[in-house]
């Protein structure tokens, strides 16, 4: 399927069919997160009312519709395990990037300091994979073992590469499908799973889910160019200053050549000690077409995405106008 452009449509328009779903989604996070002890409570109920955009159980549960088999309990229990390791993985990011604001408020490790907000993180992720042991269900554990492996993966590489202004688009593509586009296939083959579709369909669903998570994250890097903070909730313009080289800096560099290419690249280099060099690599970005170019390739990705969907199946049109609304957001 390829056809839909529905990119306008807000969230809430794309969760219509499925907002039972998700509701129950919500409460089996809450009887999820619940602990006893009241500091791991108090920071679960600050992270959980952020209101995130719960992408990846709305993902699972169109996918796990798809076969009109029907999403069933099985399908909000493992959405919200899912959405607890996404949680995790993100204030264990937030260290890692050194994000004081997430979602408009303080991320935990600003709030509460590094050293809870690890044993947090950890707290949350085995919580979740507790959870999905009592199930012995081995084959959605493995799925989501070796995202997980994975997103841990693309986050050591980046920060491997970090500030490295020869950064390839091939490697850069590499981390983003370990860090981000691991965990919505996922989410999307669970889900096909789920909804006992055939193998087939299971992969094709699992190769929806990665390249619509590429197309989210290079609209991510792309937004730290061109968002707003107070729409986005957080800062703009942190990838540049913590080195991170997004597509946006790679695609500038293959246009700009000469002196102004070394210069570029000595302001990357400089960018911790000259408070000016971030804003010279913005402006250089935006004028040479960059953001043009990157915001084509997320758009790419959406349209790889919606060719693994079948035409006729029942909620391949709202998870092909998902795909649209990744890389048309703006928060
Ligand atoms: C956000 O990227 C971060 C990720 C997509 C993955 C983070 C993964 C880990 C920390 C490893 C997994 C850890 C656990 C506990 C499961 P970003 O920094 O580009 O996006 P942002 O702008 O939203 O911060
Ligand atoms: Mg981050």
């Amino acid at each position: 399927m390829t056809e839909t452009n529905d990119s306008a449509l807000p969230l809430a328009g794309l969760y219509a069919e499925i907002r039972p779903d998700l509701d129950r989604v919500e409460s089996r996070l809450s009887e999820m997160i619940r602990s006893d002890n009241p500091l791991v409570d108090e920071i679960n109920a600050y992270l959980f009312t952020a209101g995130g955009k719960r992408l990846r159980p709305a993902l699972l549960t169109l996918c796990a519709r798809m076969t009109g088999n029907g999403a069933g309990p099985d399908a909000a229990f493992w959405s919200a395990v899912i959405e607890i390791i996404h949680a995790a993985s993100l204030v264990h990011d937030d260290i890692v990037d050194r994000t004081d604001t997430r979602r408009g408020r303080e991320t935990v490790h600003s709030r509460w300091g590094a050293n809870i907000t690890v044993l947090l993180g950890d707290h949350l992720f085995i919580r979740a994979i507790h959870e999905a042991l009592r199930t012995r269900r081995y084959e959605i554990i493995d799925v989501l073992s070796e995202a997980t492996e994975r997103m841990i993966e693309g986050e050591l590489l980046e920060c491997a590469v970090s500030g490295d202004p020869l950064l390839t688009e091939d490697r850069y593509l590499e981390i983003l499908d370990k860090k981000t586009a691991a965990l919505f296939g996922a989410a999307c083959r669970i889900g096909g799973m789920l909804g006992r579709a055939d193998p087939d369909l299971v992969r094709r669903l699992e190769e929806f889910g990665r390249n619509l998570g590429l197309a989210f994250q290079i609209t991510d890097d792309l937004l730290d160019f061109t968002g707003r903070p107070d729409t986005l909730g957080k800062p703009v313009l942190t990838d540049l200053r913590e080195g991170r080289i997004t597509l946006p800096v790679i695609c500038a560099l293959r246009k700009i050549g000469g002196p102004a290419r070394t210069d570029f690249i000595a302001r990357i280099a400089a960018r911790e000690d000259d408070p000016s060099a971030v804003e010279a690599i913005r402006d250089a970005v935006f004028a040479s077409g960059a953001i043009t170019e990157a915001a084509a390739a997320a758009a790419a990705c959406a349209a790889k995405a919606k060719s693994f969907l079948p035409d006729e199946a029942p909620t391949a049109r709202t998870l092909a106008a998902l795909a649209d609304f990744v890389c048309g957001r703006n928060a």
